[in-house]
């Protein structure tokens, strides 16, 4: 028996797609194998805009004929979708097909609802408003090697106006930091190398006082757990950002020096409206506080156009953001009204013509940072972790610090190992060029 998970989404679902397989393996799936050969295929969706869902709904669709065919197939369908309000119905009535609905905080409960699924013939459908079990029994089976990635919050409180996370992931917990160091030293072991500590909003760690130290604390004694291998974290938001975390960031060599801090716009009055809590001179004002510590500590962003009413002049000032702030790349979004969210039901929704031209302007501006700074590197040398291998160019390929990716040509199987790049040359986010004493 075999498993096909279909994830979407962010790193968060990643991370809980490889909890998944680890429960599916412990029920007695073998591996994971291609779409028409495996017996359970599980989508492990996201809501956090409509195209993500759109996505969704047309991949599960097109599985009819293979559910038809295929006596025994098991079609699941768990994740931030799954959890909306009214879309597991939805869901049983355009794909009567499906065996399995499961939402966010049911996950660790997947083997049982299979049990029960194969007792019954309708549809087995486990939506709780609350997490009921941990997820800390889970074994992951870890498909990223050499990286690895640890929960260390759960949900979200901050109810930006325009997100679906909070409603569909409920409120922060924090795991307890011994059982997140625990999960770290046992990696660190296990020779992984790089580390990524995940939550809605880590700076807001131990807000419910089940964790037992702040973030910064707990990052320190990330960083101080033996072994060789590099710590990311992700994703901080500016209105919880201190010194105190930039001086753990400089104090430690195993932690990236490299800050993702999503400012979603440059205007104030569109940040108010966004219920960010921060202004446009407080988020510049912290990461001049982390660059004085951290010379040219590169950041990177999150961008949203086309929130509701944002006028011209108020888009220009997250185009301004972006070189004011020099960010080193950005991902960017058009607004996607949420149902259910405080902006879905603001007038001066933004016309999708408007939308799509912001949204180009701010990528051309974006991709201007993005190249400037990779020049940066080029006729010099850069740290990189080995991550995987591209056969159709024939190179290794890994980050380096900041996250730009390294292609190169090694002659043995360097996956998993610290190299040094010299760069030739850099085309966008990539950097290429020849390996220094190989
Ligand atoms: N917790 C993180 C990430 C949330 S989701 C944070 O607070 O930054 C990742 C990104 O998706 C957000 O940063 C935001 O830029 C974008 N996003 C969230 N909701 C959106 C929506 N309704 N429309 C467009 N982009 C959205
Ligand atoms: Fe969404 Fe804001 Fe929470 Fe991020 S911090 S998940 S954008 S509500
Ligand atoms: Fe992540 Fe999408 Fe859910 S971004 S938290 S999978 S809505």
């Amino acid at each position: 028996m075999y498993y096909h998970i279909v994830t979407y989404g962010c790193q968060m679902n990643v991370h809980e797609s490889e909890k998944i397989a680890g429960i599916l393996k412990e029920k007695g799936y073998e591996r994971e194998a291609p779409l028409e050969e495996a017996d359970i295929i599980v989508f492990n969706t996201c809501c956090i805009r409509e195209n993500a869902e759109n996505h969704a709904f047309g991949n599960i669709g097109a599985l009819k004929k293979l559910k038809r065919e295929k006596k025994g197939l098991l079609i699941a369908v768990g994740g931030c979708m799954a959890q909306e309000a009214g879309k597991a119905e939805l869901l049983r009535r355009k794909f009567p097909f499906i065996d399995l609905i499961f939402g966010t905080h049911n996950l660790a409960e997947l083997g049982a609802l299979i049990d029960r699924k194969r007792l019954q013939r309708r549809a087995v459908v486990s939506l709780s408003e609350e997490r009921a079990e941990t997820e800390d029994h889970i074994e992951p089976v870890r498909t990223s090697y050499p990286n690895a990635w640890v929960n260390i919050t759960y949900g979200c409180n901050n109810f930006c106006s325009y997100c679906i996370v909070p409603y569909v992931r409920g409120r922060e917990r924090s795991r307890r930091a011994e059982d997140v160091l625990r999960e770290v030293r046992s990696l660190a072991e296990e020779g992984f190398r790089e580390i990524t500590l995940l939550g809605q909003n880590v700076n807001s760690y131990n807000s419910d006082g089940q964790g037992g130290m702040s973030f910064p604390e707990l990052l320190d004694a990330v960083a101080s757990v033996e072994g060789k291998f590099r710590v990311r974290f992700m994703t901080s938001h500016p209105k919880d950002f201190s010194e105190e975390l930039a001086r753990v960031m400089k104090k430690h060599g195993k932690i990236c020096n490299l800050l993702h801090l999503p400012a979603q716009s440059g205007s104030n009055r569109i940040l108010g409206l966004m219920n960010r809590r921060y202004t446009r001179e407080k988020y510049l004002s912290e990461i001049a506080m982390l660059r004085s510590l951290i010379p040219d500590c590169p950041v990177t962003t999150d961008l949203i156009v086309g929130f509701p009413t944002e006028t011209e002049e108020e888009f220009e000032e997250t185009l301004s953001l972006v070189k004011e702030a020099n960010f080193a790349s950005a991902f960017t979004f058009v607004y996607s009204p949420r149902t259910g969210t405080k902006a879905a039901e603001m007038e001066g929704q933004i016309p999708e013509e408007v939308s799509k031209e912001r949204i180009m302007r701010l990528v051309a501006q974006v991709n201007e940072n993005t190249r400037a700074l990779s020049s940066l590197f080029v006729g010099k040398t850069t740290e990189i972790l080995c991550e995987d291998y591209d056969e159709k160019r024939g190179l290794y390929l890994g980050r380096n610090e900041a996250g730009r990716m390294g292609y190169f040509p090694c002659d043995r199987n360097c996956i998993g190992e610290f190299v040094t790049l010299r760069v030739e040359r850099a085309n966008g986010v990539s950097l290429y060029g020849t390996l220094e004493d190989s």
